[in-house]
């Protein structure tokens, strides 16, 4: 049962464009959906429906044009999208790693493949250093200055401690160790306070504030928001503040998600300002006297993607701010008792293990032992000998095969695969499928696979989401989207399946995808779906849902809509899948539900 699982990374309503001479390219338009611990979420759409563009957000490596117009990766407690270069490396190729279509992309073709891997570790383990090194200067150098500032103290001698400990934390004689725990709870405990205190001042201000500028989203009057960003803006603490970046995430977060509100607000606006011209109805002030019934009616017209009221946007702002406060005081609540000689303690332990993080290399004979383990791991015989190997004198397969074990050095939590099959022959197709599933299950690995083929999903996904023009149009469990599927779209990828027995080619879909630069209003599919109402080229279908864990953004879903019901021969795939995945199943493929 989903809701049992635990998730473990959240898009949410993700926007991304790209700037061009010819305009902005808008490739995600709003993608939501969640991964969950262990299972394989398939994303499945024709060549260039965003599906790279939203796993290259997942890893921080959109190229240089991109604009990251909304949205949130939410993963072990950050938001990806706001993460700084330095902040991803530690999670890209550590905790997600990624492999793509072309293996050779992946490797250096003059590298004997066992150097590529020992490398791959050696570096990762570098940046892990690096990265210790620079948190233990960071607090070791804004703990020395604060200790300076301490009545009392002998400076002197703090400074040699500090010589000391920027050798070696391990060097401290006991004695000096208690002359730093003496003083140190005073710097720990005024730090707290610090934060403490600003947390309270950015509280009150917000409670003080809120009325006040929840009547200016009333009234509409944008620019009463201009200063307050200005004052959240300036939270932002000294460089040398441990804590600073905490008190910079918070501010941040509730900046993007409140401007986020407010430019949906302003296209609400500026849709209703458009509807009033065009139908010369509504004249009086926005919302008073309005019938909101026809009201909502013009902005569902409008705007393909506003199917909210603006007095529901107020609202979410307003349960924004409410959200903020409340969780401020949270911090209150738990940062509120101190015990700043525990603190003291646990800050001399931390620096500890930083400066050991930051001295720890890896020999390189641990590095092959590592390397050649998994090797073997991903069903490379002779690994010994293929890491003396140069990647031309392995095969495609074998190639995708080395670039997968580089992916697992790091032991990462989330694996993306962007159409990782897509140019191997049908049978190394099936190996490096199995390959990929055996290592899901061994490892409870997380899966987002990236395919154009839905006939490849059959037997890997647990989950499958369909994006056509940058937005996902149907989702669910694997059964549900395959033998129940609603969206035409859906179909239309169905019908273009080769057929399993006969290893036929993908059929292309007839006609063309849309220019994003100019995506169609309503339902984009559309133009070639001949199941197309007229609604569907009007306003932007919402999700319906169609069981506990399946929905589909189609008209055709809604009560009063025409029956429709799919092709024959998409009726006829659904069967032979079922057919095909029950044999598979018997013969002992992996599949895991
Ligand atoms: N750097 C870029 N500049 C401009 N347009 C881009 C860029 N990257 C991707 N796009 C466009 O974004 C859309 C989605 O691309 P992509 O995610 O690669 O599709 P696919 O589903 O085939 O992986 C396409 O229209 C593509 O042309
Ligand atoms: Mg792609």
């Amino acid at each position: 049962m989903i809701n049992a699982q635990e998730k473990i990374l959240e898009c949410k309503d993700l926007r991304i464009s790209f700037k061009t001479n010819n305009g902005t390219v808008k490739a995600v338009r709003g993608v939501s959906f969640n991964l969950y611990k262990g299972r394989t979420l398939a994303i499945v759409g024709e060549s260039g429906s965003g599906k790279s563009v939203t796993s290259k957000a997942i890893m921080g490596l959109l190229a240089g044009n991109k604009i990251v117009e909304d949205g949130h990766i939410l993963f072990d407690g950050h938001d990806l999208v706001k993460l700084t270069d330095r902040q991803f490396t530690n999670i890209r190729g550590s905790r997600i790693s990624m492999i793509f279509q072309d293996p050779m992309s992946s490797l250096n073709p003059i590298m004997r493949v066992g150097k590529q891997m020992t490398e791959a570790l050696i570096l990762k383990n570098k940046s892990v250093r690096k990265n210790a090194a620079y948190v233990f200067k960071t607090i070791s150098r804004y703990l020395h200055n604060a200790l300076l500032k301490i009545e009392g103290i002998d400076t002197k001698r703090i400074d040699q401690i500090f010589k000391i400990i920027d050798k070696d934390m391990n060097l401290l004689s006991e004695e000096d160790r208690q002359y730093l725990l003496s003083f140190l709870p005073k710097v720990v405990s005024k730090t707290e306070n610090d934060y403490l205190r600003s947390i309270r001042r950015i509280a009150d201000e917000l409670t003080l504030a809120q009325d006040k500028y929840l009547q200016g989203f009333e009234t509409f009057n944008r620019d009463v928001f201009k200063d307050y960003i200005a004052t959240l803006s300036n939270i932002k603490t000294d460089t040398d503040d441990p804590l600073s970046e905490e008190k910079d995430d918070l501010a941040f977060t509730f900046q993007a998600a409140l401007r986020a509100s407010l430019k949906k607000l302003a296209i609400a606006e500026s849709n209703i300002i458009k509807g009033e011209k065009l139908q010369a109805k509504i004249d009086e002030k926005k919302f008073k006297g309005v019938d909101t019934s026809k009201l909502e009616l013009k902005i569902r017209s409008f705007g393909s993607e506003i199917v909210l009221l603006p007095s529901d946007i107020f609202n979410q702002i307003r349960s924004l701010f409410q959200e903020f406060i409340g969780n401020l005081n949270s911090i209150l609540d738990t940062r509120g008792t101190l015990d700043a000689t525990k603190n003291s303690n646990d800050v001399l332990d931390f620096l500890n293990q930083k400066q050991n993080d930051s001295w720890f290399r890896l020999p390189s004979s641990d590095a092959k032992k590592k390397a050649i383990e998994i090797l073997e791991e991903v069903g490379i015989p002779n690994a010994d000998r293929r890491f003396r190997q140069y990647p031309f004198e392995l095969s495609g397969g074998m190639r995708q095969r080395i670039v997968i074990a580089i992916a697992l050095l790091a032991n990462p939590d989330i694996l993306i695969c962007d159409e990782p099959t897509t140019a191997l022959d049908v049978t190394i197709q099936a190996q490096i499928l199995d390959l990929i599933n055996k290592i899901k299950k061994e490892r409870n690995l997380s899966i987002i696979f990236i395919t154009h083929n839905l006939g490849v999903v059959a037997n890997m996904a647990d989950d499958i989401a369909v994006m056509y023009a940058g937005k996902i149009v149907e989702f669910g469990g694997v059964n549900e989207v395959f033998y129940n599927s609603k969206h035409p779209y859906t179909w239309a990828l169905l019908s273009s399946m080769p057929d399993l027995s006969k290893r036929e080619r993908l059929e292309a879909i007839p006609g063309t995808p849309p220019n994003m630069i100019i995506p169609p209003k309503g339902d984009a599919f559309a133009p070639r779906n001949k199941y197309a109402l007229k609604l569907d080229y009007e306003q932007e279908p919402p999700f319906f849902q169609v069981s506990e864990n399946h929905y589909a953004a189609t008209w055709l879903l809604h009560p009063d809509a025409p029956k429709a019901v799919p092709p024959k021969v998409v009726l006829q795939r659904m069967e032979d899948l079922r057919e095909y995945k029950k044999n598979v199943k018997k013969n002992g493929g992996s599949n895991n539900d």
